[in-house]
Protein backbone atom coordinates (compact mmCIF):
# COMPACT_ATOMS: atom_id res chain seq x y z
CA UNK A 1 0.00 0.00 0.00
CA UNK A 2 1.54 3.51 -0.71
CA UNK A 3 0.90 6.65 0.37
CA UNK A 4 -1.34 7.69 -2.34
CA UNK A 5 -3.56 5.22 -1.90
CA UNK A 6 -3.54 5.36 1.94
CA UNK A 7 -4.52 9.29 1.77
CA UNK A 8 -7.13 8.18 -0.89
CA UNK A 9 -8.68 5.18 1.42
CA UNK A 10 -8.38 8.14 4.51
CA UNK A 11 -10.31 10.80 2.20
CA UNK A 12 -13.04 8.06 1.14
CA UNK A 13 -13.20 7.39 5.47
CA UNK A 14 -13.75 11.11 5.36
CA UNK A 15 -17.00 11.37 3.90
CA UNK A 16 -18.50 8.84 6.56
CA UNK A 17 -17.58 11.95 9.18
CA UNK A 18 -20.30 12.75 11.55
CA UNK A 19 -19.67 16.61 12.04
CA UNK A 20 -22.64 18.77 12.23
CA UNK A 21 -21.00 20.88 15.44
CA UNK A 22 -17.62 21.81 14.28
CA UNK A 23 -18.13 20.99 10.41
CA UNK A 24 -14.70 19.48 10.34
CA UNK A 25 -13.95 16.33 8.88
CA UNK A 26 -11.44 14.28 9.34
CA UNK A 27 -10.84 10.62 7.60
CA UNK A 28 -7.76 8.37 8.84
CA UNK A 29 -6.48 5.17 6.87
CA UNK A 30 -3.85 2.87 9.50
CA UNK A 31 -2.16 0.29 7.57
CA UNK A 32 -1.23 -2.69 9.51
CA UNK A 33 2.02 -4.38 9.12
CA UNK A 34 0.28 -7.37 7.75
CA UNK A 35 -1.12 -4.97 4.65
CA UNK A 36 -4.75 -4.86 6.29
CA UNK A 37 -6.06 -1.02 6.10
CA UNK A 38 -8.44 0.40 8.83
CA UNK A 39 -10.41 3.46 7.84
CA UNK A 40 -12.29 5.99 10.69
CA UNK A 41 -13.84 8.98 10.52
CA UNK A 42 -14.36 11.52 13.48
CA UNK A 43 -17.73 10.75 15.31
CA UNK A 44 -19.16 13.70 17.51
CA UNK A 45 -21.82 14.21 20.16
CA UNK A 46 -24.28 17.18 21.23
CA UNK A 47 -22.06 16.65 24.71
CA UNK A 48 -19.02 17.87 22.59
CA UNK A 49 -16.42 16.06 24.95
CA UNK A 50 -17.71 12.78 23.70
CA UNK A 51 -16.69 13.22 20.27
CA UNK A 52 -14.29 11.03 18.59
CA UNK A 53 -11.35 11.83 16.49
CA UNK A 54 -10.74 9.68 12.66
CA UNK A 55 -7.55 7.92 14.15
CA UNK A 56 -8.80 6.64 16.91
CA UNK A 57 -12.07 5.17 15.18
CA UNK A 58 -9.74 3.82 13.09
CA UNK A 59 -7.10 2.31 15.57
CA UNK A 60 -10.12 1.00 17.85
CA UNK A 61 -11.26 -1.20 14.86
CA UNK A 62 -7.91 -2.74 14.08
CA UNK A 63 -6.77 -3.44 17.83
CA UNK A 64 -10.89 -4.91 17.73
CA UNK A 65 -10.00 -7.05 15.08
CA UNK A 66 -6.72 -8.58 16.55
CA UNK A 67 -4.36 -6.12 14.51
CA UNK A 68 -1.78 -4.38 17.02
CA UNK A 69 0.97 -3.72 14.47
CA UNK A 70 1.51 -0.85 12.23
CA UNK A 71 3.35 0.87 9.90
CA UNK A 72 1.33 3.86 9.09
CA UNK A 73 -1.44 6.32 8.96
CA UNK A 74 -3.11 9.16 6.74
CA UNK A 75 -5.20 11.18 7.82
CA UNK A 76 -7.04 13.48 5.64
CA UNK A 77 -8.97 16.94 6.28
CA UNK A 78 -10.01 20.28 4.50
CA UNK A 79 -7.80 22.52 6.03
CA UNK A 80 -5.66 25.21 4.73
CA UNK A 81 -2.82 23.51 5.66
CA UNK A 82 -2.91 19.11 6.07
CA UNK A 83 -4.31 18.68 9.68
CA UNK A 84 -1.90 16.96 12.62
CA UNK A 85 -3.42 14.40 15.11
CA UNK A 86 -4.37 15.80 18.44
CA UNK A 87 -2.20 14.85 21.43
CA UNK A 88 -4.39 12.21 22.76
CA UNK A 89 -4.26 10.60 18.89
CA UNK A 90 -0.57 10.72 19.33
CA UNK A 91 -0.21 9.08 22.56
CA UNK A 92 -3.01 5.88 21.40
CA UNK A 93 -1.25 5.78 18.39
CA UNK A 94 2.21 5.74 20.46
CA UNK A 95 0.97 2.91 22.61
CA UNK A 96 0.40 0.04 19.54
CA UNK A 97 2.40 1.78 16.85
CA UNK A 98 5.79 3.22 18.32
CA UNK A 99 7.37 5.68 15.74
CA UNK A 100 5.05 4.67 12.96
CA UNK A 101 5.14 7.11 9.53
CA UNK A 102 1.78 9.81 9.72
CA UNK A 103 1.11 10.75 6.58
CA UNK A 104 -1.47 14.74 6.50
CA UNK A 105 -3.04 15.34 3.57
CA UNK A 106 -5.59 18.39 2.53
CA UNK A 107 -8.26 18.33 -0.08
CA UNK A 108 -5.88 20.50 -2.04
CA UNK A 109 -2.88 18.36 -2.87
CA UNK A 110 -0.60 19.75 -0.21
CA UNK A 111 0.30 16.31 2.14
CA UNK A 112 3.23 16.21 4.00
CA UNK A 113 4.69 13.16 6.52
CA UNK A 114 5.92 12.63 9.93
CA UNK A 115 7.63 10.16 12.21
CA UNK A 116 5.34 9.82 15.34
CA UNK A 117 8.44 10.74 17.64
CA UNK A 118 8.93 13.94 15.71
CA UNK A 119 5.11 14.61 16.96
CA UNK A 120 5.12 13.02 20.49
CA UNK A 121 8.66 13.72 21.53
CA UNK A 122 9.64 11.98 25.01
CA UNK A 123 6.33 10.06 24.76
CA UNK A 124 5.03 8.06 28.26
CA UNK A 125 4.59 4.27 27.35
CA UNK A 126 5.54 1.19 29.17
CA UNK A 127 9.32 1.22 29.19
CA UNK A 128 8.32 4.52 31.63
CA UNK A 129 7.74 2.47 34.68
N1 LIG B 1 -10.46 15.62 14.91
C1 LIG B 1 -10.07 14.41 14.42
O1 LIG B 1 -10.91 13.60 13.98
N2 LIG B 1 -8.75 14.12 14.43
C2 LIG B 1 -7.78 14.96 14.88
O2 LIG B 1 -6.63 14.58 14.95
C3 LIG B 1 -8.12 16.33 15.27
C4 LIG B 1 -9.56 16.59 15.48
C5 LIG B 1 -11.88 15.96 14.88
C6 LIG B 1 -12.53 16.00 16.23
C7 LIG B 1 -13.70 16.93 15.97
O3 LIG B 1 -14.78 16.17 15.47
C8 LIG B 1 -13.21 17.85 14.87
O4 LIG B 1 -12.07 17.25 14.34
C9 LIG B 1 -12.87 19.25 15.35
O5 LIG B 1 -12.00 19.21 16.40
Amino acid sequence: MDTENLIKLATEARENAYAPYSNFKVGAALLASNGRVFTGCNVENATYGLTVCAERVALWKAVSEGEREFVAVAVVADGERPPLPCGACRQLLWEFSGDIEVITANLRGASQSYHLSELLPHPFDRSSF
